[in-house]
């Protein structure tokens, strides 16, 4: 059986009982999955993709590559963002995380976004799947040229076009069939699902993205087989899939 909180609606003491499993639970537990999305960066003042211009669907797509002015759109989106992560911190959320690790509890964290708020916390420094080249690797004005396209230095020019290949972000968009930190991601997930957990918090992710919604009904089953308790926490929660849950906290 789910059970719901809705935060907002309740007098605090109310909402402070109903909490009382989550908390219990992020103090206790010991073989801990977080599944975060964009939202728990959203407070540092990055935009979530509801925020953005166009549908994320639309401008995180391999099909922003079919033309000049859509690549530079994708582009300049990229690197907004990146200026705003250069100037960002770490939120409350993120400090929850950083003091699980530290105690040795947190066993994955599998988050969405690549704005490393999270990794720049020394307990939360990774090298899985990706090695550490994050936003302070990757110059925001390579992306941003309003008259050309960023184009790799190191390949050999066209023969019929002339031109280098383009750069691109080391992000798995939309259509993106070839990506190529998909397998070891992948690899990383089963590995963790013959494993034994006793909490998932799936946090401030819509869950629309297919395969960060298949990760977490795979990992909720899992851990729910094995005894342990599945947790969402989203500002708002989605229509679906809540009896993947435990505890659904809006
Ligand atoms: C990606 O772009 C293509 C072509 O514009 C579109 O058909 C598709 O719906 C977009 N989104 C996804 C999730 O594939
Ligand atoms: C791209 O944008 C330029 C300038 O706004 C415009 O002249 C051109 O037609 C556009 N190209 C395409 C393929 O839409």
């Amino acid at each position: 059986m789910t059970q719901r909180v809705k935060v907002a609606s309740l007098p605090d003491c109310v909402a402070y009982v109903q909490l009382c499993p989550l908390i219990k639970a992020l103090r206790d537990k010991k073989k801990i999955v977080i599944i975060a999305g964009a939202g728990i960066s959203a407070a540092a003042g990055i935009p979530i993709f509801d925020a953005m211009p166009m549908a994320s669907t639309t401008i995180f797509n391999m099909s922003m590559y079919n033309n000049e002015n859509d690549t530079k759109i994708l582009n300049e989106i990229f690197s907004d963002m990146c200026h705003r992560v250069q100037s960002a911190n770490p939120t409350q959320f993120h400090h929850v995380l950083e003091a699980i690790t530290e105690e040795g509890r947190l066993h994955r964290l599998y988050f969405q976004n690549i704005n490393g708020l999270d990794t720049q916390l020394a307990p939360l420094k990774t090298q899985i799947p990706l090695p550490p080249k994050g936003p302070s690797h990757f110059d925001p004005a390579l992306f941003a040229s309003e008259s050309s396209l960023p184009s790799c230095t190191e390949c050999k020019v066209h023969k019929l076009t002339g031109k280098a290949p383009v750069l691109r972000p080391r992000v798995w968009l939309y259509l993106d069939d070839d990506y190529p930190d998909a397998n070891a991601i992948g690899s990383v997930a089963d590995a963790d699902l013959q494993k034994k957990f006793d909490l998932v918090v799936v946090v401030a992710s819509a869950l629309k993205v297919e395969s960060a919604k298949k990760l977490m009904k795979d990992v909720c089953t899992a851990v729910r087989r094995g005894g342990g308790i599945a947790v969402l926490i989203n500002l708002k929660a989605p229509t679906r899939d809540l009896d993947f849950f435990d505890l659904v906290i809006e």
